[in-house]
């Protein structure tokens, strides 16, 4: 994770931001030391990055990275304003020893790629349509050995993929279906038939912005129905407030670069 100490929204990459309203960094950092603390609480390890000034949406760790087995596939960011984040996340797997591989496709890390280790064996799920490539999926599964299903993202509210789809434990996802283009829907419903589907509500509020131990699954406070119906399948909901980083286009998952070992 990534303190949002220097948050702000001083441009528009995707169209939750608008550069004229106001933020509130000092809230931001409140909201997200209680998304930091409930990880904590649950018995989670968090390593910090250090912020850096000129780096708005370094607070969006997930898009630094997408780690499987050990193994990291680094990002290269679509937008140059965030170009710079990706070295600061390689610094740091380099430091811890983790074994490195550097990309040569767009590909905006965990903001586009889902994991489920015991879905057909280990399969890699992938969006793409606003920010990675084709090629960068293409480039993902030879750098981390596992099948990727590539994914049609078709609505911008909806541009990386971890704003449409989260894995809620190692084999089973939930989604926002009308996210995706008709095929990636087929695609979907035919891998995952017991997947938890969000409303368009809740998908709006970044419900399925969310990050699941398997047991436990911290998501936006916003998406009331969407933790009724992870309650109902057997998970604990745990809500958190993060209505600050919501100007920048994010909530919990898109803070949060799992570290796979
Ligand atoms: N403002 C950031 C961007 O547009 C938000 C990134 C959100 N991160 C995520 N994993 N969805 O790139």
């Amino acid at each position: 994770m990534c303190s949002p100490e220097h948050f702000a929204v001083e441009y528009a990459i995707n169209p939750w931001m608008d550069v004229t309203a106001p933020v509130d960094a000092e809230l931001a950092v409140k909201q997200w030391d209680r998304l930091r603390e409930t990880l904590l609480g649950l018995g989670h390890e968090v390593h910090l990055l250090t912020p850096e000034r000129g780096l708005p949406d370094m607070v969006f760790a997930a898009n630094g990275a997408f780690v499987v087995d050990g193994t990291v596939y680094g990002a290269q960011f679509k937008h140059e304003q965030r170009a710079a984040e990706a070295a600061a996340h390689r610094a740091f797997y380099e430091e811890h020893g983790w074994r490195f591989i550097a990309p040569s496709e767009t590909n905006e890390g965990e903001g586009d790629f889902a994991y489920l280790p015991d879905a057909h064996g280990g399969l890699i799920l992938a969006g793409h349509g606003f920010r990675t490539e084709l090629a960068g999926h293409a480039e993902a599964q030879e750098a981390l050995s596992r099948p990727v299903v590539s994914l049609r993202l078709v609505d911008p509210r909806f541009y990386h993929l971890d704003v449409a789809l989260a894995s809620i434990d190692d084999e089973n996802i939930v989604y926002y279906p009308g996210a995706f283009s008709a095929a990636s829907q087929k695609v979907l419903a035919q891998l995952f038939p017991d997947a938890v589907l969000a409303d368009d509500e809740d998908a709006l509020a970044f419900g399925l912005n969310l990050v699941s131990d398997g047991l436990n699954v911290v998501l936006n406070s916003e998406a009331t129905r969407l933790a009724g119906k992870l309650k109902a399948a057997g998970y604990t909901p745990v809500p958190v407030e993060l209505a600050e980083l919501k100007k920048g286009g994010g909530s919990v998952k898109c803070c949060i670069a799992e570290l796979r070992h």
